[in-house]
């Protein structure tokens, strides 16, 4: 597998940040050893045998069920067992039943934790700290691992820029740059740095451009021209790759016209080709039969074919490959040799992982993995960064030694299964800690709790017993939000705003005159507009997993400072999405223009601008991409760059001094966007290209380098080859995406 270097380099005072890669390379990449490997065995397999290992089942009841089927070879995968003694069953009747004693991949959706839940992957992402996201991901592999399940579907890397789309909450958000250091984080994660029995196949997916279904609806078409695929939706797979990830997923789409499962463009000529991707490539869930109702092929074995055909090497539940791939390869419809070619990445995946010799796990052991306490400390890490302060009129941090009474509102304070988010198959919400048990915990004796709603889309018409106990209390914490039901796949909404009557709630809290508190757990940034004059803060958490408590109850106290960044575009409403940072420049660029509240009804036709907005809603989000509060305050200033002109091969140095201004310790983001004013083709009015979480104490100023090398500017023009185009360029250094004064300079 490709290897990628970090240029990280620190250097007392002056803090040298990134650019981009992981610290040290991974180690796990095929050999000649390996190659040998799975040559020997590939040579002593039937064309029957050969299939078996290209077909994929989900584990349903008694290992009976599949014993035969194990026996005879016709499984090379099992996903959602995971149960270790069942899981160490299967693979006994594969080593000591089969003819050839291959073991099985056992496969498991294990995307934000395994039994210690952490925040979804798009609250992750809003930490803007890959090492803290692979430490995530490397405790997943530890508990996930020690019962038997070896390989993931994960990471999701779906660039999402309308937050309709349920599958937001799954993946990093609307920015490739980001979605990419992510990517390589939850790689080394899950697959370890070193190849041992804990490393867990990462599965990045979905290939490709699932996140831009039309209308945010989910499995909908997409429309991707090769450029964007290349220069928004590929980079965060690629970097992947490099990674070192091991297997990858076709998706459920079909972009201009072509199902994924079927596109040999994507996954031969790009993945395999371009990029020399030797790893496995699966479907998604029966996405190759579905490739019939998309009207792409007559029936499954004309599928099976297509899907060989692009690249496929393993069919995840249509039974397509199974059922068809000995007659086509006897009627010389397809050749064994593109069949030898699957098998290969699939053995060699399974050599890869150490399969062969550590097949069993030990059941007692296993369970003694799950939610440990570091692990548990991992995740409560993890949900305090990933929240994201998006209003404070002073009310927050709180002050625990003067507080005397709370009152604890709203549908998700005590939501041990929702909080955990989608896709928490493994999480028991036992283990939860909602945040009125943290503050329960906390503050005995001085909490009290009414809900308001039980659920978020119960409707009331009034409120009186949470308003007479917000009435008699210091301070009110009300938590809101959406269940985990209301995102992920198949969970994709119309309508944005706080369902049911959370506003309403709101309101009546606010009309109390007490300091009101709100914290949203959604899975999607949610339209918060008409709310935010109704609290005082707002605190935004995702969903924040099984230490989601301990974590609001450490930030809404001070006792950690709020730091996350939002990792997609929070909109005025739903109507102006897709809205993201990152768009191209229209012709009509808008400034701020008069909207319609704004104007007498006698305006003429050419009154209102004549650019590029919504007369309701103006084209200003309600918060940019890459934005959050602290309790603290940070100050940009000298920025400069080392050269005015730099050759392609050079690495633009930034230097700048960041200074903590507030009375508290925090950390900021520092992030660096740029912008090419001319290209071959238009290009994004702004583009991340490296960010840092830096902590300062208070008062405390730090000297910063960034360093970014100029071919990192390089995208594919209007020519389809990919390099850097010479020109004028501006580059900002701030907090979020909106803020900063440019600084110019050119690339010769
Ligand atoms: C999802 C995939 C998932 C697979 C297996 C599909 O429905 O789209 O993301 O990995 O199921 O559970």
């Amino acid at each position: 597998m490709k290897q990628i270097r970090t240029l990280c380099l620190a250097a007392g005072l002056l803090l040298a940040v990134s650019c981009r890669g992981p610290k040290t390379d991974s180690t796990i990449g095929a050999s000649s050893d390996t190659e040998r490997r799975v040559e020997s065995l590939l040579s002593r397999m039937t064309l029957a045998e050969k299939i078996g290992q290209m077909n994929q089942v989900s584990a349903g009841g008694d290992v009976s069920n599949y014993a035969d089927a194990l026996r005879k070879g016709q499984i090379g995968s099992i996903l959602n067992e995971v149960d270790p003694a069942k899981i160490n069953e299967y693979q006994r009747i594969c080593l000591e039943e089969s003819r050839l004693g291959i073991p099985l991949l056992v496969a498991r959706d294990v995307i934000h934790g395994f039994h210690t839940v952490f925040p979804i992957p798009l609250g992750l992402a809003a930490t803007f700290d890959p090492d803290l996201v692979e430490e995530g991901a490397r405790t997943a592999a530890l508990e996930a691992t020690a019962q038997g399940v070896r390989w993931t579907f994960s990471p999701m890397l779906d660039i999402a820029r309308d937050p309709r789309w349920g599958r937001i909450a799954e993946g990093s958000g609307e920015d490739t740059y980001l979605d990419a250091r992510m990517a390589e984080a939850m790689v080394y994660g899950y697959q370890g740095r070193q190849a041992d029995s804990t490393s867990m196949a990462a599965c990045i997916k979905h290939f490709v451009g699932y996140g831009a279904a039309e209308g945010g609806r989910d499995y909908n078409s997409t429309f991707l021209t090769e450029r964007q695929l290349r220069n928004v939706y590929l980079p965060p797979f690629e970097a992947a790759v490099k990674a070192g990830a091991l297997t990858l997923m076709t998706s459920f789409n079909d972009n201009d016209g072509v199902p994924s499962t079927g596109n040999t463009f994507v996954v031969k000529d790009v993945l395999r080709g371009e990029w020399g991707f030797d790893g496995l490539v699966v479907t998604d869930w029966n996405s190759m039969g579905e490739m019939i109702a998309h009207g792409f092929g007559t029936d499954r074995k004309d599928v099976a074919r297509k899907a060989l055909e692009a690249g496929v090497d393993m069919d995840m539940m249509t039974y397509g490959f199974l059922s068809h791939l000995e007659e086509l390869v006897k009627t010389g419809a397809v050749k064994e040799s593109a069949i030898d070619d699957a098998v290969r990445n699939i053995l060699r995946v399974k050599v890869l992982l150490g399969l062969f010799e550590h097949p069993y796990v030990d059941v007692e052991k296993g369970v003694a993995v799950q939610y440990a306490p570091e692990h548990l400390a991992a995740a409560q890490r993890s949900a305090e960064e990933s929240v994201i302060l998006l209003k404070n009129d002073g009310v927050l941090p709180l002050k625990a030694a003067t507080v005397r009474s709370i009152l604890v509102t709203g549908p998700m304070a005590d939501a041990p299964h929702d909080q955990l988010g989608t896709w928490a198959f493994d999480g028991d919400k036992g283990h939860t800690v909602t945040p009125l048990k943290a503050l329960r915990e906390r503050f005995p004796g001085k909490v009290t709790f009414v809900p308001g709603l039980r659920y978020s889309r119960e409707k009331r018409n009034a409120f009186q017993d949470v308003v007479a106990a917000a009435r008699r209390a210091d301070v009110v914490l009300v938590f809101l939000g959406e269940e985990a039901i209301l995102s992920g796949e198949a969970h994709s909404l119309a309508d944005l705003n706080l369902k049911g009557s959370q506003s309403e709630l709101l309101a009546a809290l606010k009309a109390t005159g007490k300091p009101v508190v709100a914290t949203v757990m959604a899975g999607r940034p949610l339209t918060v507009e008409r709310d935010l004059p109704n609290c005082n803060a707002l605190l935004y958490a995702f969903h924040p997993g099984t230490m989601g408590g301990p974590a609001l109850a450490n930030l809404l106290f001070g006792d950690v400072n709020p730091s996350g960044k939002t990792p997609v575009t929070f909109l005025r409403t739903v109507g102006q999405a897709p809205l993201y940072y990152s768009h191209n420049m229209t012709g009509r660029p808008y400034n701020g223009e008069t909207l319609i509240d704004d104007i007498g009804m006698e305006a003429g036709q050419t009154s209102l601008g004549n650019t590029s907005y919504y007369l309701d809603y103006g084209a200003y989000p309600l918060f940019p991409f890459g934005y959050g509060l602290s309790y603290t305050q940070f100050a940009y200033s000298g920025i400069v760059l080392d050269k005015a002109v730099y050759g392609k091969d050079d690495e633009i140095k930034v230097s700048l001094t960041l200074s903590n201004t507030g009375n508290c310790d925090g950390t900021e983001v520092v992030q660096v966007y740029v912008r090419d004013l001319v290209g071959s083709v238009t290009r994004p009015v702004k583009e991340l290209k490296s960010f840092e979480r830096v902590s300062l104490k208070a008062g405390e100023s730090r000297d910063l380098e960034i360093r970014i090398p100029v071919s990192e500017l390089a995208f594919y023009g209007l020519d389809g080859v990919k390099k850097v185009e010479p020109g004028d360029f501006q580059l900002w250094v701030a907090g979020d995406s909106a803020s900063g004064d440019p600084v110019p300079f050119t690339v010769q």
